[in-house]
């Protein structure tokens, strides 16, 4: 994936940093955006799984819209392109001046996730002398077959409305006279690999569903089935694009479109994950009792998956390509320098012979990375630098942010 010019480039740059390839993400948007208007689905983007401004603008100059779970995330959208009038905006805990701020901008929809919420959007309407859109959001009770933290369609999960409300959320919606019920939403988790059951299974049960609410009296004029879609952590270079199309066909399959309906879907990880590359270096090697350790310049603070849900990332040493000869291979366990034992990277992981100043990649970082990042142990934030401004990233200037691997700086007794 990284040609030796960009390497030598990073070879530059103080690590750690998020790389993005934004050739890559082009590909993938217009992929998107020809596959949305192949199956006649309308897109929005999952704003919270990368909010750099230039990755917002390079999705919404594609004609996708934004799906947002926070005011700032509405506001931000709306500054980077992406229009009101095809702006979502989901959670469960949505304030005040967050539904004002929205329903101001005339955003397409809330999407609704208690009964109390549709209540009380409904009453600042008529407090601010507004109209609100709102879907409800359902729990349609199916399991995605993923990490548990981010399955969110199961009984008893904090989203959505619960099957035992399904009539009272009807009769609340007809008597609700300041805001236009627009359809139903949906989301039943993330990282879905097992694209044609699992998504099929809650098509069919959206269905069930819409009649449901059809059979009330309601005309669900939108269906939205969330986000969702898995991408390849194992081998980023095999699938750099997911399988929307996969996707849009097994729903589109299985679901009984409504004349006139409209077909939503919000994806985040699969759009910006393969993009996304944390480049960071090796400080030390160690020995323990029975294994070696690469300590690594990025920690859990930059990327917090690994240590949040065990998420698996591909590690690439970048510099091996460059040495002669055959490259041993060792197994390792990566670590970053954050004082936690979780903050680990992989365990065991088969790298070729690694010393200290080596670039490493962490691959598929693109999502749910930079905007998960934190500054515990006060480290400082990984900044981005984008492949189409590589020339222009800002190099080391002095001793401390010089690569170890300068000639000027010290390599320890390891190499
Ligand atoms: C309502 C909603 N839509 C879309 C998404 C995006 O999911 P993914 O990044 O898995 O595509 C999420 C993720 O949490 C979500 O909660």
């Amino acid at each position: 994936m990284f040609d030796q010019a960009s390497i030598e480039k990073f070879e530059q740059i103080a690590t750690p940093f998020y790389y993005y390839d934004m050739e890559l993400l082009g590909h993938t948007v217009d992929t998107l955006a020809d596959l949305a208007r192949k199956y006649d689905v309308n897109v929005h983007y999952a704003v919270k799984a990368n909010v750099e401004k230039r990755i917002l603008e390079t999705v919404s100059s594609r004609g996708i819209g934004a799906d947002c779970v926070s005011g700032n995330e509405v506001r931000r959208a709306l500054e980077c392109g992406f229009p009101a009038d095809r702006t979502v905006f989901a959670g469960v805990g949505k304030s005040d001046r967050e539904i004002y701020e929205a329903m101001n901008a005339g955003i397409e929809a809330f999407n609704c996730e208690s009964l109390h919420e549709i209540y009380v959007i409904n009453a600042m309407a008529a407090a601010f002398g507004l109209r609100a859109r709102v879907a409800a959001r359902i729990n349609p009770n199916i399991d995605a077959h993923t990490h548990q933290y981010v399955t969110t369609g199961l009984f008893e999960n904090k989203f959505g409305i619960a099957h035992h409300e399904f009539d009272t959320l009807a009769e609340l919606l007809g008597r609700c006279g300041n805001i236009d019920f627009t359809g139903l939403h949906f989301h039943i988790g993330s990282q879905i690999t097992e694209v044609g059951s699992v998504f099929a299974l809650e098509a069919e049960r959206v269905g069930e569903i819409v009649t449901y609410f059809e059979d009330k009296g309601l005309h669900v004029g939108s269906v939205d089935f969330g986000g969702g879609l898995g991408v390849d952590y194992e081998a980023p270079d095999a699938s750099p694009v997911a399988p929307f199309e996969t996707w849009f066909r097994t729903i589109t399959g299985s679901y009984c479109r409504r004349p006139g309906q409209s077909l939503h879907f919000e994806p985040g990880r699969s759009v910006v994950a393969q993009c996304g590359t944390l480049v960071t270096r090796v400080l030390f090697v160690k020995s323990g009792e029975t294994k070696n350790f690469l300590i690594l310049d990025a920690g859990m603070n930059d990327l917090i998956r690994p240590a949040l849900y065990g998420a698996y990332h591909k590690i690439e040493n970048l510099s091996s390509c460059f040495r002669k000869g055959f490259s041993e291979m060792q197994a390792y366990d990566v670590v970053g320098p954050v004082c936690e034992s979780s903050d680990v990277w992989g365990q065991g992981r088969l790298l070729p012979l690694s010393v200290r100043g080596d670039l490493m990649a962490i691959r598929s970082a693109g999502a749910y990375g930079q905007v998960m990042a934190s500054r515990y142990n006060l480290r400082d934030f990984a900044p981005a630098v984008f492949s189409d401004e590589l020339d222009s990233a800002p190099c080391y200037t002095d001793y401390f942010s010089m690569p170890a691997s300068h000639p000027e700086r010290s390599r320890g007794y390891v190499d």
